[in-house]
């Protein structure tokens, strides 16, 4: 899987720009799903086995967080806003990719004191112009952050692991699965990092029985970490509370009931802050009972974000094990 990761992660997809990413997916999924179709707003669904069984919704975002040209100086500098949660301390010095081969190095004002992180209001991108007309970019142009894919131990490290990673293990437990006792809807969406919106929309319209979310979570085991009880390499987190959801006891359940019979390490995850696309399926319609699988992941929302090899296998090999056999809640 690495190569498949490497390929998604270095792909160009900030918020409302995830077609590069799509058409990587489209491409190593067709084969293995019977009917595949692009949603209004960019998302790709890949549906096995369509009108058989429970309809299992299993999302993985496209989109990355990134920045939006607001503003050009006439000395050629850009403003910019955030897209999703970009953090002051990851601005200076780091590099942003445009559409179009265009990279940008971002600075800031002269006035923050050295050492500070910058608010976004002081920090802006230099792309080597020094005109309006030299500056290869406009207003409301997307960017992201830029960085290699780099193997280190049993580790990767990447920018936008949050959620390629997701969306890789959704395809690969699509080419294990081939086909399913339930209709398995895989939705790949957008503008995750902007609110939810392209799941909300993509659960409108798949009408799914339950809902299941692939994304990153945080971990406690770095030095003086926050107090979760996550670690690389313990194996996926099933969720059970974050900020925006409370995973269906039945969903979690189901889950670790179907880790342990496969001997699959799992860990249980109360995340304080952030949320995943399960909290859009989760309020869609009448409502779906939701749950997560979380790949434990450090420095989420930086350019060198690190996951586990070991804990994704294993996300994949937990998720096949909950597709491939009849979901039945209320019975279970
Ligand atoms: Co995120
Ligand atoms: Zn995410």
């Amino acid at each position: 899987m690495q190569e498949l990761i490497q390929r998604l992660v270095e792909a160009f997809g900030p918020s409302g720009k995830e077609d590069q990413v799509r058409d990587i997916v489209r491409g190593e999924i067709e084969p293995y799903v019977d009917e595949i179709s692009v949603s209004p707003l960019g998302g790709l669904h890949a549906i096995v086995n369509p009108g058989g069984g429970t309809k299992i919704m299993v999302a993985a975002h496209m989109d990355e967080i990134g920045v939006i040209i607001s503003h050009v100086d006439g000395n050629g500098f850009a403003r910019f806003h955030k897209i999703g949660g970009v953090f002051p301390q990851t601005l200076v010095g780091h590099r942003v990719r445009f559409e179009g081969d265009v990279t940008g190095v971002i600075g800031a004002e002269a006035s923050v004191e050295i050492g500070d992180a910058p608010k976004l209001a002081e920090a802006f991108i230099d792309f080597g112009a020094s005109s309006v007309a030299e500056c290869p970019v406009r207003v409301g142009d997307l960017g992201a952050f830029t960085r290699p894919f780099v193997k280190l131990g049993n580790r990767y490290v990447a920018k936008s692991l949050d959620d390629r990673v997701g969306v890789a293990v959704a395809i690969e437990a699509a080419k294990r699965l081939r086909n399913s006792p339930n209709e398995v809807q895989f939705a790949f969406t957008t503008q995750e990092e902007v609110g939810l919106r392209g799941a909300r929309t993509s659960a409108y319209g798949l009408d799914p029985d339950v809902g299941i979310a692939l994304d990153v979570t945080r971990t406690g085991d770095t030095p003086k970490g926050i107090k979760m009880a996550i670690e690389l390499g313990g194996g996926p987190a099933i969720k059970v509370r974050d900020s925006g959801s409370l995973s269906d006891p039945r969903v979690v359940d189901l889950m670790v009931r179907r880790a342990e019979a496969a001997h699959i390490p799992y860990q249980l995850e109360v995340l304080q802050a952030g949320t995943t696309d399960a909290t859009a399926i989760q309020l869609t319609r009448a409502g779906v009972p939701v749950g997560v699988i979380s790949i434990p992941c450090r420095y989420i929302h930086t350019p060198s974000e690190m996951v586990d090899a070991g804990d994704v296998e294993n996300s994949v090999k937990l998720l096949v094990e909950i597709l491939k056999a009849p979901v039945t809640l209320d019975r279970e």
